[in-house]
C-alpha cells in the first residue's frame, strides 16, 4: 500500500471544504460522530469503498455504513420510507441508531459487502453534518480503527491506527457515545436489532408501539476462534450482521471478564491482581459503576487504548449487567476480551 502524508484537519468551512474535496477525488478522510470516528469515502464509488477496506485491514465480506446528512439522502440509498423507518427517524436522527434497508443497484456492492441491503445512518455531529452536505455524497463510514483494534473516540486515536494509511483526518470532539451505534435491520416483518448500542430494545420499541427482537447471536458467547480471528460458526453462531463474527476490539494485553455478584467479583480481581504483581506483571482494572452503563460505554474503548499505551500484560474487567445500555457494553467486552470469561462464584 502506498504510504500517504495523513493530513490533520480542524473544523473551519475552509477545512470541511478541503476535506470534502479530497472525499469528491475518491479519497479517504476520518470524521467525528458522536459514537466513534468514522473512515469516510464515497459509498458510491467501488474504488473509493475498496481503499477503506484496505486502509483498514478489514474483511471484504463486511459490509460499511452509510451515513447521510439529510433525509432526501436516502433516495439514493433505498427506495421507499415505511412507516416504521419514519418513526426511528422522528424519534432517533441525527443519533446512534443505523437502519439496514434494501439497497439501490446504484450503491456500491462493495460498500454492501455484496449484500443487497444496505445500513444507514445520519449521525448526530455538526462537522460530519457539513462534511456530507459540502461533499453532496453518502459517505461509507466503518469505524476509524485498524480492523480489531478497539473503536477509536478521538482524533489522536485515528492517527495513532492510520496515519499514513489515509488521507486526512478531522480533529472533531471526542466522541460522547463511545460506542458505535445501534444496529436494526428494517428489511423483516418485525426490526431486528444487529448489534445493540446506547438505543436499547426497550427505546426501540417505545417509538415503534411494537416489539422488536434481538438477533439471537448477540447473546451467544462463542469461546473459540480460528486463526483467521474468525469464530467457528458452528450451528449456533451465524449473526445476521457480518461484523459481528469477527473478532473486535481487541487490546494487546490479555484481557479477562470476571462475571459474577459484583462485590465477589471485586474481591477476586483483588486477589487474582495480587498474585500477577508478585509475579512482576503490570494489571490494568476495568471496573465500571453497574448503575451508569452510558458512562461505561463512554469510557470502555478509550481505557483498552490507554491499556495498550501504558504496557499492561493483563487486563481484568467486571462485568455489568447484560440489560438496557448494559447489554451494548457487555457485546464490546465479551468480544475484547475474546471471550475469555471468569465465572465468579
Ligand atoms: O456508530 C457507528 O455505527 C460507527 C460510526 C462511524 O458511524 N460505524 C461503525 O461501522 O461502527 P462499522 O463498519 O465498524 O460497523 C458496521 C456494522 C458491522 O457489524 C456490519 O457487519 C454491520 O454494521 N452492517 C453493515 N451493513 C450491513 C448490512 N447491509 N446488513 C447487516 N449488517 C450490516
Ligand atoms: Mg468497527
Amino acid at each position: 500500500m502506498q504510504k500517504l502524508d495523513t493530513r490533520i484537519f480542524g473544523t473551519t468551512e475552509k477545512d470541511i471544504k478541503n476535506a470534502a474535496a479530497i472525499l469528491k477525488e475518491g479519497g479517504l478522510v476520518a470524521f467525528p460522530t458522536e459514537t466513534v470516528y468514522g473512515l469516510g469515502a464515497n459509498a458510491m464509488d467501488d474504488e473509493a469503498v475498496g481503499k477503506v477496506y484496505a486502509a483498514k485491514g478489514r474483511p471484504s465480506d463486511n459490509p460499511m455504513i452509510v451515513h447521510i446528512a439529510d433525509e432526501e439522502d436516502l433516495y439514493q440509498l433505498t427506495y421507499e420510507i415505511t412507516a416504521d423507518m419514519r418513526a426511528l427517524m422522528e424519534a432517533f436522527w441525527p443519533g446512534a441508531l443505523t437502519m439496514v434497508v434494501p439497497a439501490r443497484p446504484e450503491v456500491s456492492r462493495v460498500t454492501t459487502g455484496g449484500l443487497d441491503t444496505v445500513a444507514v445512518r445520519m449521525p448526530d455531529n455538526e462537522v460530519t453534518l457539513n462534511l456530507i452536505r459540502e461533499a453532496k455524497l453518502p459517505l461509507a463510514g466503518p469505524s476509524a480503527n485498524l480492523s480489531g483494534k478497539p473503536s477509536p473516540t478521538t482524533a489522536m486515536h485515528v492517527f495513532d491506527d492510520l496515519k499514513g494509511r489515509i488521507d486526512a483526518v478531522i480533529q472533531g470532539e471526542p466522541c460522547k457515545v463511545g460506542i458505535e451505534s445501534t444496529v436494526v435491520d428494517m428489511t423483516g416483518e418485525v426490526p431486528m436489532i444487529l448489534r445493540p448500542g446506547i438505543i436499547t430494545r426497550e427505546k426501540l420499541s417505545e417509538a415503534l408501539g411494537k416489539e422488536v427482537t434481538i438477533d439471537p447471536a448477540i447473546l451467544k458467547k462463542p469461546d473459540t476462534f480460528n486463526n483467521d480471528g474468525l469464530l467457528e460458526t458452528g450451528e449456533d453462531y451465524k449473526p445476521k450482521a457480518p461484523g459481528m463474527k469477527y473478532k473486535h476490539y481487541a487490546p494487546k494485553a490479555e484481557m479477562i471478564v470476571f462475571v459474577g455478584e459484583p462485590e465477589k467479583v471485586r474481591l477476586a480481581i483483588a486477589a487474582e491482581k495480587m498474585e500477577r504483581v508478585e509475579f512482576g506483571q503490570k494489571v490494568g482494572v476495568l471496573m465500571f459503576d453497574n448503575s451508569n452503563p452510558e458512562k461505561a460505554a463512554h469510557d470502555f474503548f478509550a481505557e483498552l487504548r490507554a491499556f495498550d499505551k501504558s504496557g499492561v500484560d493483563v487486563i481484568f474487567a467486571a462485568a455489568l449487567a447484560e440489560d438496557g445500555v448494559g447489554l451494548a457494553v457487555m457485546n464490546r467486552m465479551f468480544k475484547s476480551a475474546g471471550y475469555n470469561i471468569r465465572e465468579v462464584k
